[in-house]
């Protein structure tokens, strides 16, 4: 079976992008892939931060998971230095902001506190496997809402970055409905943009045409997919979805188009407490990502730019938003603050916890 978005038909990586082993919070070393396969053990708090921020671990949910562990680490090597403990919490959820799965992670293991490390650590385990189940059981809601759309049939299906097991710990949000599609036999053709300037699109590992970002809209105008889905770093409560860069304009190439947009992201990533995209904070990651890829200049010396990270797709271009609970369906009035939260649906295939 091909599994999009973890390369895992290479056996040197682990199922799960971010997990607890031996005392330390282990990560694939996203910068690397896909040619070299690299985990960090990591047993102190900066290298969490650091590993946060030079996306070696990335994806709103991994990097609310690495946040996780990352308090209960700073707690037992502050060993009660209550200023050092509360600095490192800070560290951790400004590492990047505009993922609310990293700050919301980080508070809820650091409100553990009077409990000790054991107590945090047990908070962040289960953080880790609210995860790994929302995963799966977003594949299944998003697949069913594929085909009440567009008919038990096979599906072309584009997205952008990588929203698969990298990004989610396990499985994924967007790229697990995909390989859901796949699994039930209603995959006709995964189309991924590359998506610039860290080409985590372009690195999924998984059989797909790949196509560069700026061709995204143009396809769908001319029928290539018969919908879009994409993840999710923040949804506000209006449904305005923060997002990998590029994920507005396809919203708007779907919307010309008239395919369905769909945002598939865990309950995790859902902010009830920020009534729109205009108030969620887009990270800029500065000139050197944009001006050389992969260690390439691609730019002469010198060249300025600005390199938002996220971009804001207003709730009016969006379908449905899928979480591992519910599908909303924005396009038929619902709102996220009413509709109730279902079972989670699905499992792991196998219970490795
Ligand atoms: O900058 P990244 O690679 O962390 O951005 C990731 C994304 O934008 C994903 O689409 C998002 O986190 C949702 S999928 C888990």
């Amino acid at each position: 079976m091909v599994s999009f978005g973890q390369l895992s038909d290479n056996p040197a990586i682990p199922a799960r992008s971010v997990d607890w082993q031996d005392d330390a919070l282990v990560l694939i070393d996203q910068t690397l892939l896909p040619e070299q396969v690299r985990l960090l053990h990591l047993k102190a708090y900066r290298p969490v931060v650091d590993a946060i921020k030079r996306l070696s671990v990335r994806g709103a949910p991994s990097i609310g998971v690495a946040g996780a562990f990352g308090v209960a680490i700073a707690f037992r090597e502050l060993q009660g230095d209550t200023d050092g403990f509360s600095r490192a919490v800070n560290e951790l959820r400004l590492a990047r902001p505009t993922a609310v799965n990293l700050a919301r992670a980080v508070d809820r293991v650091a409100a553990n506190a009077s409990g000790g490390f054991d107590v945090m650590l047990k908070e962040a385990l289960a953080i880790r496997d609210e995860e790994i189940a929302a995963s799966w059981s977003m594949g299944v809601y998003g697949s069913d809402l594929l085909i009440e759309l567009g008919g038990n049939r096979p599906q072309r299906l584009m997205t952008i970055c990588n929203t698969g097991g990298l990004a989610a710990v396990e499985r994924g949000t967007a790229l697990g409905v995909i390989e859901t599609m796949l699994e039930r036999g209603l995959l006709e053709e995964a189309l991924p943009l590359e998506t610039r300037p860290l080409l985590q699109g372009g690195r999924l590992g998984a059989p797909f045409r790949l196509i560069v970002d700026s061709a995204g809209p143009f396809l769908l105008s001319r029928g290539a997919a018969d919908a879009v889905l994409v993840g999710a770093d923040r949804v506000a409560a209006n449904g305005d979805t923060a997002n990998k860069v590029g994920t507005f304009s396809l919203a708007l190439g779907a919307r010309h188009a008239g395919v369905p947009f769909i945002v598939v992201a865990p309950e995790s990533t859902i902010d009830l407490d920020t009534p729109s995209g205009d108030m969620i904070e887009i990270e800029d990651r500065g000139a050197a990502e944009v001006v050389a890829v992969r260690s390439t200049t691609v730019a002469p010396p010198g060249t300025d730019a600005i390199n938002p990270a996220f971009d804001i797709t207003p709730c009016d271009l969006i379908t449905a938003v899928v979480t591992d609970r519910r599908v909303v369906r924005l396009d038929l009035g619902e709102k996220l603050s009413e509709i109730p939260h279902g079972p989670t649906r699905g499992h792991p295939p196998s219970d490795r916890r």
